[in-house]
């Protein structure tokens, strides 16, 4: 009997880790950069969060959780994504108190039973940063420009911001009644999927994958942001103007209108060329009304949150990932491997990252393995070079050899690390 993973939950092995890995070290930095605290919440929640916080409606909620009862009847559910859980949190730990103004970043597996296709997993991984407490326009911009910073650091070339209004509680709900009496119409056009939620989620229409349902929102159906109430006008223009303050190009799609349904006046989607059909690398938007509803005082908040493992597609093209050692040490004879065993553990000491053999292999046998290790550089110490107090250094890329006594070993790699 052999072990697979389970479908669409997928291992990330070195060296594709590394590339995680480093991911994971940039977007931190920037988040706490730009003042966001990290923030940890479980993976499995109460049901019920995700139904009222994402809507009933929503093919998340209907369709895609990981549902169970606890073994004391009570519904959980594996997190879909990490909004309504950081609001959660929010709320019950007051992290509102003193000051309802709060940025929190976090990363970690979020769980959809969906059809599997190229960057599209049952286990995924996302990074999301949360604000709260603030209506601010300039909110909205300063997020989607943090998110530029962060794909161009990390050495995506190829991306766009597509951005939309969703309008708010006060416009929505008659651009909604338009757009249902025109759906309505041409019911018999539109795909099985859009037909059945025509009713309760006429929006999707706009971001169906079928041909003649996206001709059909091109073409003929009313779109949000021609429909915006004068405050919501006035916020997407300001979004609008602090994203060319600050010099973020951007591209307006009225069809972006999500899959959560959340959010209110700002949504965007940060999408790739190299992606195919799965090609959001994040989305996120202004959901000022989710506090709110999940039992907190009324609250605007602002969010996004990319996904890792397309992160990572679209990085597999475009660099390499960096590995390996900083140096191996090649010791031959009992004196010489005694003393390099306490030199690398010396060097690990100081941020050194070295590996020895303990084999006692040939000298070309460790040479081979620190270049199947992607060591920078490689310390031969033999016979000799005990007798003599001082080891060889080779360079692995330029192959430059030259002698450092033992007393300097330290200082060298630290200059270099
Ligand atoms: P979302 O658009 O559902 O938004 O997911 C964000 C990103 O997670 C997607 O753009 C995609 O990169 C990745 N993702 C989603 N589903 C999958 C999947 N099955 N396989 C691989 N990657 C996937 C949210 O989750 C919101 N909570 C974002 C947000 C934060 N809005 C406000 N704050």
């Amino acid at each position: 009997m052999s072990y697979t993973s389970v479908k669409g939950m997928d291992d990330l092995c070195p060296p594709e880790s590394y590339r995680w890995a480093e991911i994971e070290k940039k977007a931190k930095a920037i988040f706490e950069s730009f003042s966001f605290s990290p923030i940890v919440t479980p993976a499995v929640e109460r049901t019920e969060l995700f139904s009222r916080g994402i809507g009933r409606a929503t093919d998340i909620v209907e369709k895609q959780m990981y549902t169970f009862l606890d073994k004391n009847g009570e519904s959980l559910s594996l997190r879909p994504e990490g909004t309504a859980p950081v609001v959660r949190a929010y709320l019950e730990h007051q992290l509102y108190h003193p000051d309802p103004y709060q940025k929190f970043y976090y990363w970690g597996p979020m769980y959809r039973y969906e059809r599997m296709q190229k960057g599209r997993y049952r286990e995924f991984h996302q990074f999301g940063v949360e604000v709260f407490g603030s209506a601010s326009y300039r909110i909205d911009a300063e997020i989607i420009f943090m998110m530029m910073h962060l794909y161009r650091e990390l050495g995506v070339k190829k991306f766009e911001i597509q951005l939309n209004s969703l309008g708010c509680h006060e416009c929505r709900p008659k651009y909604r009644e338009q757009l249902l009496k025109e759906l309505r119409g041409q019911k018999s056009a539109l795909c099985a999927d859009c037909q059945n939620r025509l009713e309760k989620n006429p929006l999707r229409t706009f971001d169906c994958k079928n041909e003649g349902c996206q001709k059909i929102a091109q073409t003929t159906l009313p779109r949000m942001v021609d429909h915006l109430c004068e405050p919501c006008k006035a916020h997407f223009e300001g979004v609008k103007t602090a994203l060319n303050q600050l010099n973020t190009p951007f591209i307006l799609n009225p069809n972006i209108v999500r899959g959560l349904d959340y959010y209110v006046r700002t949504t965007f989607e940060i999408v790739s060329g190299d992606l195919g059909a799965q090609n959001a690398l994040g989305g996120g938007g202004r959901y000022d009304g989710l506090v709110k509803e999940l039992g907190g005082k009324d609250t605007p908040a602002f969010g996004y949150a990319g996904g890792i493992e397309r992160l990572l597609l679209v990085l597999e093209n475009e660099t390499q990932p960096k590995y390996g050692v900083n140096v191996f040490v090649a010791a031959l004879g009992p004196k010489a491997q005694a003393f390099s065993y306490g030199l690398i553990h010396k060097l690990r000491l100081k941020g050194i990252k070295c590996e020895i053999d303990y084999d006692d292999s040939s000298l070309k046998a460790q040479m081979k393995k620190a270049d199947r290790m992607n060591s920078q550089c490689v310390l031969i110490i033999g016979e000799d070079e005990m007798n003599k107090g001082e080891a060889i250094l080779r360079n692995m890329s330029t192959k430059v050899q030259k002698t450092i006594p033992f007393g300097e070993i330290l200082d060298e790699f630290k200059k270099k690390s």
